[in-house]
């Protein structure tokens, strides 16, 4: 029902360069039996854009601003990522939170913005260190959902990314009943929230030192419907194996 999605975030790498990632990572992947969603820096958004134009491989942003334009030195607007050929935008990701001061209702307007120019929004949330060791995990992401998901969600315009601040880049993983316990949990805050059948068709993705390595244990997981990868989504082969262990759960 729900179409699995391995989405590859490259933050703050990538120049020209690494186009030829992108290439290799189209040829490796012909036809494709789940989705695959690169979201390179914006600088490289455009020739991103068209350098998988016809394949399998969709491109997004990694940010958006809240409005449409405007005078707002440095940002980029959901219209102009969905300009430069972006399908998606990934928001409320960890970093941004911490980087860039960003809270809750930060993300849900950007959210809404996305959606209204027609792009997917993957919404990010997670726990760190700490809220984990004091028990606080699904109070944590329960909270971050209903500030950051805004009420026009839908299975088509909304993605929710589950990504422990402590896993990310670290190779530390959570077990696969703790990845489980928080992916039902958000699947049920869904489904109380937008009702069975949006709550069900909306994808939920796990992120944090995914590899080729452990891809297909946390894909065997209920309720994940695919991964947000950092690191590892850097070079084709890598990600490829991803790709092909979300493919065969
Ligand atoms: P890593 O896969 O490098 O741990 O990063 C995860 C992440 O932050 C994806 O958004």
């Amino acid at each position: 029902m729900r179409r699995k999605l391995a989405a590859g975030n490259w933050k703050m790498n990538g120049t020209g360069a690494a186009l030829s990632e992108l290439e290799t990572l189209s040829q490796s992947h012909p036809q494709a039996s789940v989705d695959i969603l690169i979201c390179p820096p914006a600088t490289l958004l455009s020739r991103a854009a068209d350098s998988v134009a016809g394949t399998e491989i969709s491109v997004g942003g990694q940010d958006c601003h809240l409005e449409h334009s405007g005078a707002h030195t440095g940002d980029i607007s959901a219209d102009m990522l969905l300009d430069a050929g972006a399908t998606s935008v990934i928001l409320g990701h960890s970093e941004r939170r911490v980087d860039h001061s960003e809270h809750d209702e930060d993300v849900r307007a950007k959210a809404r913005a996305a959606m209204d120019a027609g792009l997917k929004a993957i919404i990010c949330v997670g726990e760190s260190l700490e809220q984990r060791e004091a028990a606080n995990t699904l109070d944590i992401i329960g909270g971050q959902m209903s500030g950051s998901i805004p009420d026009q969600s839908t299975g088509e315009n909304l993605i929710v990314a589950y990504e422990p601040i402590w896993a990310i880049g670290t190779g530390k993983v959570p077990t696969l009943e703790e990845i489980g316990e928080v992916h039902d949990f958000m699947r049920t805050r869904l489904e109380r929230r937008f009702g069975e059948g949006v709550g069900r068709s909306v994808r939920l993705l796990y992120g944090g030192s995914v590899k080729p390595s452990n891809a297909a244990d946390i894909f065997a997981v209920s309720n994940v419907d695919g991964a947000l990868v950092g690191g590892a989504s850097l070079k084709a082969a890598d990600f490829s194996g991803i790709i092909q262990a979300l493919e065969s759960a």
